[in-house]
């Protein structure tokens, strides 16, 4: 395969929503430890998320002021600044809105997975010129829009990874399921119902998306977790 295996890894209420209220029950903070146990479980190199996903968690929102004019056109050309990191977070960020102010996320236990934006042709040349100020690394997903398949294949051939976790949020994972490219769902269910019909589910669609058809799993495993939740683990079925 000369793509990466692709793990789609998610917390869900019991009607499948990402986020909502359920998760500030007192009992929903077992389940986000379950979650990150399992993804270090998984000894993934690299994982992806969301523009909105990486704005809420790791830039918390900071923007950059950055002055759009006197900049020489930048080749929309890949900037690989780190091809051998123990880590990589990967940040699906079209347009180049997220405010990164250094080129690593640090996790719990103080190591940095070196940050890799995809793009689009689209971004501005000021932000190419921060991103490579701070040695971030970026690749070309497509002129306009995105296109997946380009994607994986060229995080494969240019920081040798061979296993992805795709872990939302629902734009993301919708976006690899219209694609075809989850290879395994790895889903924690935490035994709370949110209710709410406007909260955002484990798959969302956009209308840059082409029409989504149903994708069918099996089940690979599932393991009970403390206090009625789940673990279930599902792959691919292919025709
Ligand atoms: N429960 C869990 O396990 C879990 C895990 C992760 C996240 N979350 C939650 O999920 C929520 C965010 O989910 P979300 O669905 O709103 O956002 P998201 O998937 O995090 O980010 C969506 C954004 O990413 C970019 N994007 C993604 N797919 C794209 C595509 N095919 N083409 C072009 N751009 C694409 C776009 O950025 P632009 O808008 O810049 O164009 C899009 O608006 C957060 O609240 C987060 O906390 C939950």
């Amino acid at each position: 395969m000369d793509r990466p295996y692709i793990i789609c890894h998610m917390l869900t209420s019991l009607d499948g929503k990402i986020i909502g209220d359920y998760l500030k029950e007192e009992r929903a903070a077992y389940f986000t430890d379950e979650y990150e146990k399992i993804h270090r479980r998984y000894g993934c190199r690299a994982w992806m998320c969301g523009r909105i996903t990486m704005e809420e968690h790791f830039t918390f929102g900071h923007q950059l002021n950055l002055k759009q004019d006197n900049f020489n056109a930048i080749p929309r050309t890949d900037y690989v600044a780190n091809k051998d990191a123990k880590g990589y977070a990967i940040a699906v960020d079209p347009s180049g809105k997220l405010g990164w102010t250094k080129n690593y996320i640090t996790d719990d236990y103080g190591l940095g997975d070196h940050i890799i934006e995809i793009l689009t042709e689209q971004v501005s040349d000021a932000y190419l010129a921060h991103l490579q100020k701070l040695r971030i690394s970026y690749i070309f997903g497509g002129k306009e829009q995105l296109n997946f398949i380009v994607v994986v294949k060229k995080l494969n051939d240019l920081f040798s990874i061979d296993k992805l976790m795709v872990e939302g949020g629902g734009v993301l994972n919708g976006s690899f399921l219209n694609e075809e490219l989850i290879d395994e769902l790895s889903l924690i269910l935490v035994p709370i119902a949110e209710g709410s019909s406007n909260s955002v589910t484990l798959f969302e669609t956009r209308s840059y998306l082409n029409k989504p058809k149903p994708a069918n799993f099996l089940l690979k495993d599932v393991e009970k977790l403390d206090d009625g939740g789940l673990w279930m683990r599902y792959v691919t079925k292919h025709d």
